[in-house]
């Protein structure tokens, strides 16, 4: 039996999704326990290319359990949309291959509506959200005015939660400038969601639980990034859950001795969606290579992705806070071209080089980033399929990044596709 962690370690999009459809082939099932459909996994296999938001990226594969477990924020709409545009493209997802959380806050139509509401009113301080309610439902899930689905699922319930939730948010919404809701619409509306719900809502904390003891191997699909966690990223530039392998536990409802192991993922430069810090941040042409090369657009919103040259203080913070046994490094073949490589080891903060992360944006405003340079490789590594067929150069750009984070590299990435993926290590 094996419970591993598949977590994202910079600012989100370093190809968890990827990873996480590769891997699966190694776990009987798949977990998403945080996050919502703020996140945008991309999965290509054969000629098709799937974006997930949702559901997890086990999906694909026919014979695996998925699960959105209770740390999860779920809309349902957007649930529904996601099932369709899957089933259109061939993949099934019935109650056999997904189950979801009872206990998961469900994102109501004023979530969303606060969510673009309290960004406008942030002005210049915004925080560069992708719209989906995610910070709302987590509010009020942590304020505990929340619906879960298992309220969806008793009229009753339902009816008195969302009656007291319209009439405080729409004092909210109309304070902030917005149109007030109509309660009979939006309650119609999610009865209609929870009859779809239904067939698949169980108790997914004892449903994992009882697969670990039959000895099955179970994957959790983390979304976002260690930079968004809400404890230990750049707050308030943040997502609202713990993007970390903390919120393993209490977002599925599994002992954290169950965990083996916890795999970060890395993308061999760094890029970020949103506002908020960034040091190594590339506002030249060599940035603007990078994106277009690597097609750093957002999956969720479609903004520009920022990109910057790789900076292993992040991935040093997250090797430390998530406990990372392994990493995988992803896109190496993008970076492929560049004449010289940099890579961030530490930062200067008032004459002194530090390796962590400071709490504090304005002592992170002051640190200059400490640039390792590197060699690149002129030549497409698209089609290594092994780690001996990689380019000197692109070597000693890995082993480095193993040194310098005291973590081993299991997986490289070459390209997006499933089987663009170089096996270092079969431990994770
Ligand atoms: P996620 O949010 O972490 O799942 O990552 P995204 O899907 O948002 O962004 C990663 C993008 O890079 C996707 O378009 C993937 O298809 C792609 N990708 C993943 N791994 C690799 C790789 O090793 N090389 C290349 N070229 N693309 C990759
Ligand atoms: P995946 O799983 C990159 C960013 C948003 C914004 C901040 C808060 O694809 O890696 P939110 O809507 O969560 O309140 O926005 O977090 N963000 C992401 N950035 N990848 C993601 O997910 C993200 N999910 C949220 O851009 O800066
Ligand atoms: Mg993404």
């Amino acid at each position: 039996m094996s419970a591993f962690i598949v977590l994202g370690a910079q600012w989100g999009d370093e190809g968890k999704g990827k990873m996480t459809d590769y891997l699966a082939e190694e776990a009987d099932v798949v977990v998403r326990f945080q996050g919502g459909n703020n996140a945008g996994h991309t999965v290509e296999v054969g000629d098709k290319q799937y974006k997930l938001h949702l559901i997890p990226s086990g999906i694909l594969h026919d014979e695996k359990l998925n699960v959105i477990g209770n740390g999860v924020v779920v809309d349902p709409k957007a649930l529904f949309e996601e099932i369709d545009y899957l089933e259109g493209l061939g993949v099934k997802v019935t109650p056999e291959k997904l189950v979801i959380s009872d206990r998961a806050n469900v994102i109501m139509p004023y979530h969303k509506i606060l969510d673009v509401l309290k960004e406008k009113a942030r002005g210049k301080n915004d925080i560069g959200t992708t719209g989906k309610g995610i910070g709302p439902c987590y509010t009020d899930k942590v304020e505990r005015s929340g619906i879960r689905i298992s309220d969806l699922l008793h009229e009753n319930e339902f009816k008195e939660k969302l009656e007291i939730n319209i009439k405080m948010k729409n004092d909210y919404i109309k304070l902030l400038g917005g149109e007030p809701l109509d309660f009979h619409e939006i309650f119609t509306e999610y009865l209609e969601y929870a009859k779809r719900l239904k067939p698949f809502v169980k108790d997914t904390s004892v449903r994992i639980y009882n697969e670990i003891k039959n000895d099955k191997n179970v994957l959790f699909e983390g979304a976002q990034g260690m930079l968004l966690d809400i404890d230990y990223g750049t707050y308030p530039y943040v997502t609202s859950s713990n993007t970390t392998s903390g919120g393993v536990a209490s977002g599925t409802g599994i002992g954290p001795n169950m965990i083996t192991n916890a795999v970060g993922i890395v993308k061999a430069y760094t890029t970020r969606v949103g506002k908020g810090p960034f040091p190594t941040e590339l506002l030249d042409e060599t940035g603007e290579w990078i994106r277009e090369k690597g097609h750093e657009y957002g999956v969720t919103t479609g903004r520009s992705r920022r990109c910057g040259w790789l900076d292993l203080v992040i991935v040093k913070t997250a090797a430390r806070v998530s406990g990372l046994t392994s990493l995988v490094v992803t896109k190496i073949d993008t970076l492929a071209g560049l004449e010289k490589l940099k890579v961030c080891t530490g930062y200067k903060l008032n004459g002194e080089i530090i390796d962590y992360f400071p709490a504090s944006l304005e002592d992170l405003a002051k640190c200059e980033p400490v640039y390792e340079e590197f060699d690149g490789w002129g030549e497409d590594v698209a089609n290594a399929r092994s780690y001996e067929e990689l380019p000197e150069n692109a070597k000693v750009y890995l082993n480095r990044i193993a040194d310098i984070t005291g973590t081993k590299i299991c997986i490289v990435g070459v390209g997006p596709k499933r089987n663009q993926t170089i096996r270092i290590t079969k431990e994770l």
